[in-house]
């Protein structure tokens, strides 16, 4: 297979800087671009290797419209957001767009955005076992039906991408969410175990799945970030007294190269996908020290390295390169709804000299706790999309890959069975609708507290 695809697609347009927010607005049906704003001329080297550089991104017609009608004004609801597929029946579209009109409509986009180049950016989710640690999310493959993965799945998803009509779109894939980043630490013997890890773990599910996907997508022309958890799940090192979960995770994102990928197969890493963390906390650190007592042995901080996503996310990446990824490996940041913002935010670093009421008055992530991640109350819409945010090469994009206002989860009452990690003594709103379906008291909140404001 050739695995020399991952580089942006070569365009004889300069390449702006900034640019990827998306500028167009989106009506209900789908749409004529509005030019909010053009991409800055002039190359910078940041963009070699960044798909996102220079480009806008493809608006999903089926958020936007209930977006809009969900109260968004037109540039937030012209955003761009991720296109998920998560069943096999996904692909053709089952009741709503399939992959080739998602493609056929950016195409439409593509002849009239700013800067004449369009990512689309679809989401991988349905491996074999899905969902192994939450198990509120399974999919429709047994953990062992690896080859269905393969040969149903993937591998119709490759052949639509690579039809020569869509040559020009830039496709960027996150690589199935909720998998690799859960296996340390929710297997046997660890507290966190489920049968259901162990058992997807043994048959190597998750790394053949990913391997598979990598490797049929780049062949694609497809720019491939596999989904790397976050600080939350990833956070601790063996500076810790737990385990190297950190270190743990790396040696096994390395081990899809023994399963058929090439480093040059994996453009970078996607991380927050569907989580609330915020990029940063800008009234404490993970290293401070309150009353001789540090900060790591807080209830919050439980011992991790970090408090926030951005500095996990790169020291993660380059953990991964020295474990044998691409030595340009990237870094998107999904910042859909991480913003904290509205009349609860902290504005200041606690006074306080008792050090988990010093984290607790102290940090913007408002959860109970940093693993819950089901419709969390008090959090906001984060920092919009946008390509090179800090000018760091390394770090490519903050994407919106959970489009905001489509529900993690059923609470218990709406959908018998799978409800307990989405209820509000977790701190989750109450009364969501299943997984992916549009909450509006959700969507209402994500607005009031985005951060930065709408
Ligand atoms: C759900 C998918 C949905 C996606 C985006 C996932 O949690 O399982 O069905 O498409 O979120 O909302």
């Amino acid at each position: 297979m050739s695995r020399d695809r991952r580089t942006a697609p070569s365009t004889a347009k300069p390449k702006g800087r900034s640019a990827a927010a998306l500028t167009a607005v989106a009506a209900l049906a789908a749409a004529l671009l509005t030019v909010l704003g053009t991409a800055p001329e002039g190359a910078v080297a940041a963009d070699a290797g960044n798909p996102y550089a220079g480009a806008d991104l493809y608006v999903n017609p089926e958020w936007s419209g209930p977006a809009l009608a969900g109260g968004a004004p037109a540039d937030l609801a012209g955003q761009g957001t991720a296109v998920w597929l998560d069943s096999i029946g996904a692909i053709e579209g089952s009741g709503g767009m399939g992959l080739a009109e998602h493609l056929d409509e950016a195409l439409e986009q593509r002849a009239s955005a700013p800067s004449g180049e369009l990512v689309v950016q679809i989401v991988l989710y349905n491996l074999p076992g899905r969902d192994c640690a939450a198990l509120h999310s399974n999919g429709e493959l047994a953990p062992d039906e690896i080859d269905r993965y393969r040969y149903e799945f993937v591998d119709p998803i490759a052949a639509i991408i690579a039809r020569p009509e869509y040559a020009d779109l830039r496709v960027t894939a996150v690589i199935e969410p909720f998998s690799l980043a859960y296996l340390p630490d929710h297997v046997s013997p660890h507290p966190g175990g489920t049968p259901q890890c162990d058992e997807v773990l043994a048959l190597g599910s998750y790394q053949e799945g990913v391997a598979y996907a990598v490797a049929a997508l780049a062949d694609a022309g497809v720019h491939n970030y596999v989904d790397a958890g976050g600080h939350g799940l990833l956070g601790w090192s063996d500076a810790t007294p737990f385990y190297d979960t950190f270190g743990n995770a790396a040696r096994l994102y390395a081990t899809i190269f023994d399963h058929g990928a090439e480093p040059g197969d994996v453009q970078g890493i996607a991380v927050n996908t569907a989580d609330y963390s915020p990029l940063e906390e800008p009234y404490f650190d993970a290293d401070d020290v309150v009353s001789g007592v540090p900060v790591a042995q807080t209830f919050w901080v439980d011992f991790r390295g970090y408090v926030d996503e951005t500095p996990f996310a790169l020291d993660f990446r380059d953990r991964l390169v020295a474990e044998g990824f691409a030595s340009d490996l990237g870094v998107i940041v999904d910042t859909s709804r991480n913003g904290w913002g509205g009349p609860d935010r902290p504005t200041r670093t606690s006074a306080s000299t008792d050090p988990n009421i010093y984290v607790n008055e102290s940090r913007i992530d408002r959860r109970q706790d940093q693993e819950h991640r089901c419709n969390q109350v008090g959090a906001g819409l984060g920092e919009r999309p946008q390509a090179d945010p800090i000018g760091d090469p390394r770090l490519h994009a903050y994407v919106w890959i959970k489009p905001p206002g489509e529900s993690d989860g059923p609470h218990a009452d709406n959908d018998g069975g799978f409800g307990s990690i989405c209820a509000p003594e977790l701190g989750s709103l109450p009364n969501s609708p299943p997984a992916g379906a549009w909450f509006q008291a959700q969507f209402e909140q994500l607005m009031v507290n985005a951060w930065p404001p709408l």
